[in-house]
């Protein structure tokens, strides 16, 4: 089987790495250099409590599945890239700033009410105001920006053919079979994959659209220790990164804009300072944006398309590091006629 994949984020690059190590013969072009739009711009967070408190039940599980295939998928792509990844299976605290948020916290799943004292220590920089926390033991993150490039590595290593710097044109059709046009060839293709994050509206008309994320690096002073678990509260996150700690993030409608902005970063660090009182007189490190993948119903858009040959992988919105090895894994058995969609994410049902 032929497979052109078009965008090599997370998601692009794993679905095309399972592909190549099942038999498949894989090409993915890439606009810019891989893994360098939403998946470097994200924190990095396998947030399968915190950022799911709200969601429907089929992405719960699907979220569910994914963290626990997240250890192996992280020891594999070190293990065939010859790199570090950075995955840490830390925990995360989100803060309860009331009584009525403690409340709301105690009804969720997937961790345990803590008081103050035992929430400050797991997280001695917690030192502002706050009422309780939940703590959600099974969180996770990995350094994105080190995933994107151990991929492509552990990818190209597998056999995958990555392109980049060569952005789709159109994709072409020639009765039953697809071929992707870029200013530098044509590729044909048993099947596409188009897996190009926010940018995949510009290429084929789908339901993707871009929401805009702002996030900032603080850098603390030197011996001072980051927290080891993820930190929720005031409207922010707070996740470490080597000397850094990462704190995001906005959620802008700015069409296509990933231009950072003053206002971004003062909410970021105001909310940060309450969050961690200390970091107020932190050096801001780095100030950037990404955008994020959304569909109209919020659910990812996993399988074929209504065009004949063209298949989805998109509409990850903020969960595009937690879903990938789960991601992988279904799109794989689906180009490989192995196994259906899932009905809740089958891209079919946008008319
Ligand atoms: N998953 C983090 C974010 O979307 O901000």
């Amino acid at each position: 089987m032929k497979i052109v994949i078009i965008g090599s984020g997370v998601a692009g690059l794993a679905i095309g790495w399972r592909l190549v190590q099942a038999g498949a013969q894989v090409t993915v072009l890439e606009r810019g250099q891989p893994g360098a739009g939403a998946t470097a711009a994200s924190a990095g967070m396998i947030a399968v409590t915190a950022e799911l408190a709200d969601a429907q039940v089929p992405e719960i599980e699907f979220a569910h599945y994914s963290n626990r295939l997240w250890p192996d998928f992280a020891a594999q792509i070190e293990a065939e890239s010859g790199r570090t990844i950075g995955f840490s299976r830390s925990g995360a605290l989100i803060l309860a700033e009331d009584a009525a948020a403690v409340s709301r916290l105690a009804r969720q799943q997937g961790g345990v009410l803590v008081d103050v004292p035992q929430a400050r220590a797991l997280a001695p920089l917690l030192t502002g105001d706050f009422a309780g926390a939940f703590w959600a033991e099974h969180e996770a993150h990995v350094d994105s920006r080190a995933l994107g490039s151990a991929l492509a590595t552990a990818f190209r290593k597998a056999g995958g053919k990555l392109l980049t710097n060569e952005a789709v044109v159109r994709i072409e059709r020639d009765g039953r079979s697809p071929a992707v046009r870029t200013p530098f060839g044509l590729y044909p293709a048993d099947r596409v994959l188009l897996a190009a994050g926010a940018w995949s509206g510009m290429i084929e008309d789908t339901p993707i659209a871009p929401v805009k994320g702002q996030m900032i690096a603080l850098a603390p002073p030197p011996g001072l220790a980051l927290p080891g678990p993820v930190l929720w509260g005031y409207g922010v996150y707070a996740v470490p990164r080597g000397p850094h700690l990462l704190v995001g993030a906005t959620v802008e409608e700015a069409g296509f804009n990933t231009k950072p902005t003053r206002e971004g970063r003062e909410y970021l660090r105001a909310h940060a300072a309450r969050l961690i009182p200390a970091s107020k007189d932190w050096t801001l490190a780095d100030h950037w944006a990404g955008l994020r993948p959304r569909s109209p119903d919020g659910l990812p858009l996993l399988g074929p398309s209504k065009i004949e040959g063209l298949w989805l992988a998109g509409g990850q919105y903020r969960n595009g590091i937690l879903f990938a090895p789960a991601i992988a894994q279904t799109m794989c058995d689906q180009l490989l006629d192995r196994a259906a969609p899932i009905a809740a994410f089958d891209p079919r049902r946008f008319a």
